[in-house]
C-alpha cells in the first residue's frame, strides 16, 4: 500500500525488495520514519516509528488519537476553492502560526498534496515555505489513510533524533534506518550542513552506531545512494551491501533529472 503523505526519498517502490532483507523479530524500529513506506508494507508486531520532524510526527499521533474524525476533517480541506495560489498561501500562513495539533495536522496534510512536489521544506526559522504546486485536482488519499489508520495501533510514534532513538533499541528488534542521502557532488558533501541538516559527520555516526548495535545482536538495515563515500564507510564497518537495481529520478523536472542508484548496507546481528 502506498503511503498517504508524498514524501522526498520516500521508499514506496523499494518497500518488497527492502523489507525481504530485514529478518524476523517483534518490532521494527524506523528512526527516519518519513512517510513509512516500510512500516505500511512489513508484518511486525510492533512499531517504533520516529523522526525529527515535528509536524510529521504531530500528524500521525494526531491520526491515531483521532481516527475517522480527523480524515473527514481534513477531507474538508480537500475543496476546489481551496485549490488557489492565494487559498493556499493564506493556508499555509494559518499553518505557521496555528498551535493547535489537530488543526495543524490537517493543514500539514493539506500543504503537502498541494504544495510544489510534496516537498516539505522550512526555513531556518521552521516557518514551512515551500510554494503553491498548481494541481489540477490535488488527490484526497482517503484509502492510504483508511490504510495508515487501521495500522497505527501496532506503533508507538516519536517526535526524536535518531541519535535518541536508537538508543532505545532493545534485543528483539530490527532496525531499518533511511537517512536524508548522502549528496552525490563532493563540495555538499564536505560541508558541515546541506539541505535537511544531515552532515556527513551524522552519516558516519549513524553507521558507527549501526555497528554497535549489531554487536548487541539486533539487526541495521541502512538505505543510502551508492555513492564511492557511503560504500567505504558501510564496508569499512563490515556491512554487507547490496546495489538496488532500481533507478529512481531525482531533480525537479525532466531535463534535470538524473538516474542514481541506492544501495541497502546490512549490519548483521552479531557483527562486531
Ligand atoms: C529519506 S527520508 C525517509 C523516507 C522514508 N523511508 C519513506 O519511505 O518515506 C529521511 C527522513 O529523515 C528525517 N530526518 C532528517 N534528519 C533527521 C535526524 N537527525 N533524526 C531523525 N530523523 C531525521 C526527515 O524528516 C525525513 O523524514
Amino acid at each position: 500500500m502506498k503511503p498517504f503523505l508524498k514524501w522526498p526519498g520516500g521508499k514506496h517502490r523499494l518497500s518488497g525488495l527492502i523489507c525481504s532483507k530485514l529478518s524476523a523479530g517483534r518490532r521494527l524500529v524506523e528512526p527516519f520514519t518519513g512517510s513509512g513506506a516500510v512500516f505500511l508494507n512489513s508484518a511486525f508486531e510492533l512499531y517504533l516509528l520516529a523522526d525529527s520532524n515535528p509536524d510529521l510526527i504531530n500528524l500521525y499521533q494526531q491520526l491515531a488519537k483521532e481516527g475517522h474524525t480527523l480524515i473527514r476533517y481534513c477531507q474538508g480541506l480537500f475543496l476546489p476553492e481551496n485549490n488557489s495560489a492565494s487559498a493556499y498561501y493564506r493556508l499555509r500562513e494559518e499553518f505557521n502560526a496555528s498551535p493547535k495539533p489537530g488543526r495543524r495536522a490537517a493543514l500539514f496534510l493539506y500543504l503537502n498534496r498541494h504544495c510544489y512536489n510534496g516537498l516539505m521544506r522550512y526555513n531556518s526559522k521552521r516557518i514551512f515555505n515551500t510554494p503553491f504546486g498548481r494541481y489540477l485536482k490535488p488527490y484526497f488519499p482517503e484509502k492510504e489513510l483508511l490504510f495508515f489508520l487501521e495500522r497505527a495501533d501496532q506503533a508507538s510514534f516519536l517526535q526524536a533524533d535518531y541519535r535518541d532513538t536508537m538508543e532505545l533499541v532493545e534485543p528483539g528488534d530490527v532496525v531499518y534506518c533511511d537517512p536524508p542521502y548522502d549528496p552525490l557532488s563532493e563540495t555538499a558533501k564536505f560541508t558541515e550542513y546541506h539541505a535537511g541538516g544531515f552532515s556527513w559527520k551524522d552519516q558516519e555516526q549513524l553507521a558507527l552506531t549501526a555497528r554497535d548495535i549489531a554487536g548487541r545482536g539486533i539487526q541495521v538495515v541502512i538505505s543510502n545512494h551508492n555513492t564511492p563515500a557511503i560504500r567505504r564507510l558501510y564496508q569499512g564497518l563490515g556491512a554487507s551491501i547490496e546495489t538496488l537495481n532500481v533507478h529512481r529520478s531525482i531533480g525537479p523536472d525532466a531535463a534535470s533529472r538524473k538516474k542514481v542508484e541506492e544501495v541497502l548496507a546490512v549490519f548483521e546481528q552479531g557483527m562486531v
